[in-house]
């Protein structure tokens, strides 16, 4: 009989680990004929705020909506410019250019694949308003560095924790160093919902409330806009649920940092390069991303041998039929281009067995001796 197919990620799993309070969590809700701004999502905000290191949090739709919100918090639009890298989700720099700010891209630090604070002085102009680095497959970017240079350039710093739910610098969150911070609960992320969802974090009391409102049609009061708006509320159900997951949020990311040991250790001396971690610093492993010339031939290698991969991602932003030719970068970005050449996402999720791992590294043990 042929083994079982490893997925990269595998969502119906981190239910199914969950599956009787999960359910339990929704029923109370449909039960409840509140299924918009409730209970759920106020606890979920509050929880969240908590594990975060904030001391605020706003439940929104997407994680792309939650950079859109924060760039429209911090009153970022039309003519500003905002940094950030292209070597991150296409979601990163769409949401700038959806409040109608210009993206300016740098390249990334080959030890890390995150921003790096010596690219951003040539990237800056007098248009400059914020930079959003993005803590990438759960590696967090150097947050002391970048707040440093936001602040003596008089920038926001917004960071992407989409893919960070629970990384550290230092003993603390990523989603506390910046002025606001966005996170994604897209289902295969750290902390996912069962649909859609996102958060934005932050500690300030007036940027909160502006948060708030903007969020809901820019009501103060409701039916009354005291602003321009938008509509990207988090709904009770995914609230619900949410609600149940970040209880087990840092077991999971513990079994993560334990199932990246492995892949470490049996990797070990073997021409692939792998994830770097760095003395502080908590890489919690949304992904697991190596680095090999012959990616593409292995990654068909692997999927004949029933295991599945995944490319974050194949072309970098600047690359893309939708802002090839037309974006700006800071100079050529040499790094970015030749990672999205070389870069392949192993298996990584909760559930997955030891087993499993070993299976995986014992076919690219293989591969290398072919
Ligand atoms: C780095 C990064 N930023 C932003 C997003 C956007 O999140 P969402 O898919 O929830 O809109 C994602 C999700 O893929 C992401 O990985």
């Amino acid at each position: 009989m042929s083994e079982a197919f490893i997925p990269m990620a595998d969502p119906r799993a981190v239910f199914l680990a969950h599956q009787a309070e999960i359910t339990r969590a929704i029923e109370h809700v449909l039960n409840s004929g509140r299924y918009i701004l409730g209970a759920e999502v106020s606890a979920f905000e509050e929880a969240f705020a908590g594990f975060i290191g904030s001391r605020h949090c706003v439940g929104v739709n997407s994680g792309t909506d939650a950079l859109v919100l924060a760039l429209r918090g911090l009153g970022i639009g039309p003519g500003d410019e905002v940094i950030t890298v292209s070597h991150t989700a296409v979601a990163t720099v769409a949401a700038i250019e959806l409040v109608g700010a210009i993206p300016v891209l740098v390249d990334v630090s080959e030890a890390t694949r995150c921003m790096q604070p010596g690219d951003l002085g040539k990237a800056l102009s007098e248009r400059t308003r914020a930079v959003i680095p993005v803590h990438l497959y759960g590696q967090p970017a150097p947050m002391a560095e970048m707040v440093e240079f936001a602040k003596a350039h008089q920038l926001y710093t917004i960071e992407d924790c989409a893919q960070a739910h629970g990384a550290m610098i230092d003993g603390k969150k990523v989603g506390s160093f910046g002025d606001v911070a966005c996170f994604s609960f897209y289902p295969t992320k750290n902390l996912g919902a069962i649909g859609d969802g996102g958060a934005v974090v932050c500690n300030d009391a007036g940027l909160y409330d502006k948060l708030r409102w903007l969020r809901e049609y820019g009501w103060k009061n409701r039916y009354i806009s005291d602003m321009a708006g938008m509509n990207t509320r988090l709904d009770e159900i995914q609230a619900a649920i949410l609600n149940v997951k970040l209880k087990y949020l840092e077991e999971e990311n513990e079994k993560r940092i334990a199932l990246a040991g492995l892949y470490a250790d049996t990797l070990a001396g073997t021409a692939l390069s792998l994830p770097r971690q760095f003395g502080g610093q908590r890489h919690v492993f949304h992904l697991y991303v190596i680095e090999t010339e012959a990616r593409d031939a292995l990654q068909v290698h692997l999927l004949q041998s029933g295991i599945g991969s995944g490319i974050h991602y194949p072309q970098a932003v600047h690359q893309q039929p939708a802002y090839r030719g037309r974006i700006r970068t800071s100079g050529k970005l040499e790094v970015t281009e030749k990672l999205v050449k070389r870069i392949l996402s192993l298996p990584m999720y909760p559930q997955l067995e030891e087993e499993a791992i070993l299976r995986v590294c014992q076919v690219l043990h293989g591969w290398e001796g072919r």
